[in-house]
């Protein structure tokens, strides 16, 4: 009997409900939105015909058969008419101008060249329809960050001239904006659209849910994650943003509205939370209750307009300034009604308890270090729509300062530098600097006066990870049978495109290898996230709506229910952890990856992590936060260090990941590339043991991003410093090609050799490394306790041919010839193999090819080669090309296993065979 069911159809509707209820309406003037039915839409922008589902780089690597973009949405829509003609004007020129995708990894240019306008051609548009719908497009992604320059942050100039001449000829025109973050919005002053609209990048399903928002079906709903000020500069990062080097955080707690409310309410132009409907609401405090431990609100929302919809209640607190001093807003409560229909009314009941209201004291000025503290004074609560227009709801004193929670020092910064402290002026507040606290306890005490005691080695005793599993035998019994060595490759994870797990996937972990799997080690598999299953073979999987429009949604139920569906198909596709989501707190706008992560706020961001890692869990896998902590700009992020206060993590860039891991239930971490405070955070002892273990209860495994280095405070980074991750308790290093040959030359053995590290430090990662792989499906697979109907897929049946399974993997020397003569070159055929290199170098392919004897002379007949689902080149030849002929092809650097695809376009050729040979050296990138 199934215990999953796994229903396509399904899961279309609620990720295309989600990229519904993500979509933020900022203008709407004149009722221009929605479109009434029968009106006729003139659709300008090249996106609308390529629409973006997500950012690029690991988090938007999702193979789909289509996205649904905007203009295919309105194409299918029987009650919104198209300028066909218009539409075909911009098929023509995109003809003439492709898709750059640029070259390589990351490469693709954050925006693509516009079509530039006529006016005579916006005139007849004009003529023949009602309204104009005008789709901005950006990406962004992995390893580079956006730039305050046009065609990144700022619009081109083609885009400008666009909007100029689209607003000057329509009297309605709808400017939707197809990207990953927040851009610079001042030309809505300059051309004045009739309304505008934030729709993010919603995933397969994004272009349908657009339309369910434009022909009114789902009524706006979406909320601002993130402030919009006027200008790149008016967020206090931009300062310290983008340093190679070292990026100091002197705005400290006061990110995003927790700036802009104390200090800047001028600056913004679309304050945090906000979001027009279709109709209109009033939201009263019905009742407000202080009690011992809590705060109460009920809320009445009601509908005052003539149309449905829904509303998100928002409730911040104002806290006291005290001697901490504290941003005049934070957000610490929200709850998104029911669709109301006009005139109808819904009771919301909110509470929230007072110690989720203090702030921590990480230098003493309260008379109390290394507290969560209320300070005395009066806490106002202010309940509403957005953070500038709640309201006054309830006040309560606190008497005499109370400490909430007596945690100890950690993290704390060595560098001298100064942050902000609010400072009263007239009626508000005005930034003065403070020195910040710096470091008194060293981690390195820590760990020497922590360590556990070594499990003594028993040699093998027969015992099976299973007996552990069943409670036949403590873990400690069994952990003591693994060797140094054992334990040294235990802590490697394999990848990217392990063999032992599913094909194309991140990395493999646990028994990768032999000796490990005879102690009945699973192997255990993770793959990118967040925005659906990264598979590089060409597996086809669902792609999601990214980070920031699960923000925006505020609807953590909805968002948790899309991430049961996603739970099953990370299942059924025998994936233990989607890396994922990303929860980094949306530092700067020009942050390459921000379009992975949710907010500006930590509360939000927190939240809406725990949703999705409860509606994994609904099928017994789960995903892995990342990245821990501070993972705030792509420029030199290997190397780039994070200079921050304790409070400013505390409360800020690790609160997300507090609350993933203890209401959300997260076992599966990331931590990052970068440094905080000077210690790497892949070895950061305060934070992967101190803090996320001690203090939260962390009870599951912490891995480091790719070929992440880790260092001993004060000397540099190297990714083979395997000791110090292993001792600050980060249990996997992700990843080598080969743990087994310690193919990365990481320093386990010396370290425990020399004392650095002991053997109980990495019996400690072990142990976590079992545990994780005890709660994960992969347990009872590997011990064929898994029925075979455990999940069932309804629907979309012809997705299911782009699965790739048993793929044959052929271990490549300096040159290796196989043979692709049996190979089926039917048109629409693919071959895909894998392949696994022995030695990295700039390799070469090359294979022998010829024209069937009856193909007729000019036929042209290509086979495509594409490496991990990427298109390196096509091999042409004629039909004339009766005899074989050889072609060759620069597969650049290569190491670790990759997949090759050989793809016919047309039928008729022959293959002989194809021979990949390493035609120099290089140097290996550690
Ligand atoms: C990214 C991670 C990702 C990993 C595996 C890294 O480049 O930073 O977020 O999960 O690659 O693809």
């Amino acid at each position: 009997m199934a215990n999953y069911t796994l229903d396509m159809e399904k899961y279309c509707a609620l990720a295309r409900q989600v990229a519904a209820e993500s979509c933020v309406l900022l203008k709407n003037d004149n009722h221009t939105l929605p479109v009434r039915k029968g009106n006729r839409v003139s659709v300008f922008g090249r996106i609308a015909l390529h629409y973006y589902k997500s950012g690029t780089g690991s988090g938007g690597l999702v193979n789909v058969k289509r996205a649904i973009g905007i203009l295919d949405a309105l194409e299918e829509s029987e009650d919104i008419l198209l300028n066909e003609k218009l539409a075909d004007v911009y098929k023509a020129w995109v003809k003439e101008h492709p898709f750059d995708k640029g070259a390589g990894w990351g490469q693709e240019p954050w925006s693509q060249e516009e079509m530039p306008l006529t006016e005579e051609l916006v005139a007849e548009a004009a003529r023949e329809s009602e309204l104009a719908i005008v789709v901005i497009g950006r990406t962004a992604g992995e390893d580079q960050d956006a730039k305050a320059i046009p065609g990144s942050y700022l619009l081109t100039e083609a885009e400008e001239d666009m909007l100029k001449k689209v607003c000057g000829a329509f009297e309605k025109v709808a400017v939707l904006l197809n990207v990953g973050n927040i851009i610079d919005m001042k030309w809505v002053e300059r051309y004045n659209p009739s309304a505008v609209m934030y729709v993010w990048q919603g995933g397969q399903e994004g272009g349908n849910g657009v339309l369910d928002v434009l022909n009114g079906k789902v009524p706006p709903c979406g909320k601002l994650s993130d402030t919009i000020a006027g200008d790149i500069e008016d967020y206090p990062s931009t300062k310290n943003f983008g340093d190679a080097k070292e990026n100091l955080y002197q705005e400290d707690i006061y990110v995003g509205y927790r700036y802009f409310e104390t200090f800047a309410k001028d600056k913004v132009l679309y304050p945090f939370g906000y979001g027009l409907s279709y109709t209109s609401f009033q939201i009263k405090t019905m009742d407000f209750k202080e009690k011992e431990e809590e705060i109460y609100a009920k809320v009445e929302v009601k509908n005052t307009g003539a149309s449905a919809g829904k509303e998100v209640v928002q409730l911040y607190v104002s806290a006291p300034q005290g001697a901490l001093g504290k941003p005049v807003r934070e957000l610490k409560a929200y709850e998104k009604t029911k669709e109301l229909e006009p005139g109808e009314a819904c009771i919301l009941k909110i509470s929230v308890s007072k110690a989720d209201m203090a702030s921590y004291d990480d230098g003493g000025c309260t008379g109390y270090k290394s507290c969560y503290v209320l300070e005395a004074g009066t806490y106002g609560i202010y309940i509403g729509a957005d953070v500038q227009s709640a309201a006054l709801a309830g006040e309560f004193e606190v008497k005499e300062t109370v400490i909430i929670n007596q945690l100890e020092e950690a993290m704390a910064p060595v560098l001298e530098f100064s942050r902000f402290h609010p400072q009263a002026d007239g009626a508000g507040y005005r930034v003065d600097y403070e020195a910040v606290p710096l470091r008194t306890i060293s981690p390195m005490d820590k760990i020497v006066k922590r360590r556990q005691a070594d499990i003594p080695y028993s040699g093998d005793q027969g015992y099976q990870l299973a007996d552990v599993y069943e409670n036949r035998i403590s873990m400690e019994t069994f952990l003591a049978q693994l060797s140094d060595e054992d334990l040294a490759c235990i802590v490697r994870g394999e990848g990217m495109c392990s063999p032992k797990v599913t094909p194309g996937t991140a990395a493999a972990f646990g028994g990768v290898t032999d000796r490990l799997k005879k102690f009945g080690i699973p192997v255990g598999c993770c793959a990118d996230g967040p925005s659906g299953i990264r598979m590089d073979c060409g597996t086809r999987a669902f792609s999601l709506p990214n980070g920031t429009a699960l923000g925006c949604t505020y609807n953590m139920p909805l968002v948790e229910e899309l991430y049961q569906m996603e739970g099953m198909e990370l299942r059924k596709n025998k994936i233990d952890t989607l890396l994922g989501p990303g929860i980094n707190i949306h530092r700067n706008p020009l942050n390459g990856r921000n379009f992975e992560y949710i907010s500006e706020d930590p509360y939000l961001t927190g939240t809406m992590a725990a949703a999705q890692i409860k509606g994994m869990g609904y099928a017994k896998v789960t995903g892995t936060i990342k990245h821990y902590t501070a993972n705030n700009q792509e420029f030199h992020r290997h190397d780039c260090n994070s200079v921050v206060s304790e409070r400013a993590l505390r409360e800020i860039y690790l609160k997300g990941f507090e609350i993933a891991v203890k209401d959300g239930g997260a076992y599966s971490i990331m931590t990052t590339y970068g440094a905080v405070n000077g210690i790497w955070t892949a070895g950061n002892y305060d934070l992967v043991t101190a803090i996320l273990r001690d203090e939260w209860g962390f009870d599951g495994i912490v891995m480091t991003d790719w070929w992440a280095k880790m260092n001993e405070e004060g000397q540099e980074p190297a990714i083979q410093n395997t000791g110090v991750m292993v001792r600050a308790q980060n249990d996997l290093f992700m990843v080598t090609s080969d743990s087994a040959s310690n193919a990365t030359h990481d320093n386990s053995m010396e370290s425990i050799a020399e004392g650095k590290t002991t053997r109980g430090e990495y019996q400690r990662c072990a142990d976590n490394i079992c545990r994780m792989l005890m709660r994960s499906p992969v347990m009872d697979r590997f011990l064929g306790k898994t029925p075979e109907d455990d999940l069932v897929v309804i629907g979309n049946e012809d997705d299911a041919d782009e699965e790739v399974q048993n793929i044959v993997y052929h271990v490549i020397e300096k040159d290796t010839t196989l043979d692709m003569s049996k190979v089926n070159t039917e048109r629409g055929n693919s071959e895909i193999f894998g392949i696994q290199m022995k030695e990295p170098g700039i390799y070469g392919l090359c294979v022998n090819m010829r024209a069937d004897a009856d193909a007729p002379e000019l036929s042209q007949l290509s086979m495509s080669v594409f490496v991990d689902n990427q298109l390196k080149g096509t091999f042409q030849i004629n039909g004339s090309d009766k005899e074989w002929t050889k072609q060759s092809l620069d597969l650049g650097f290569v190491m670790g296993n990759h997949y090759i695809k050989l793809y016919f376009s047309v039928s008729g050729m022959q293959l002989d065979v194809l021979k990949i040979e390493k035609i120099g050296e290089t140097k290996m990138p550690f």
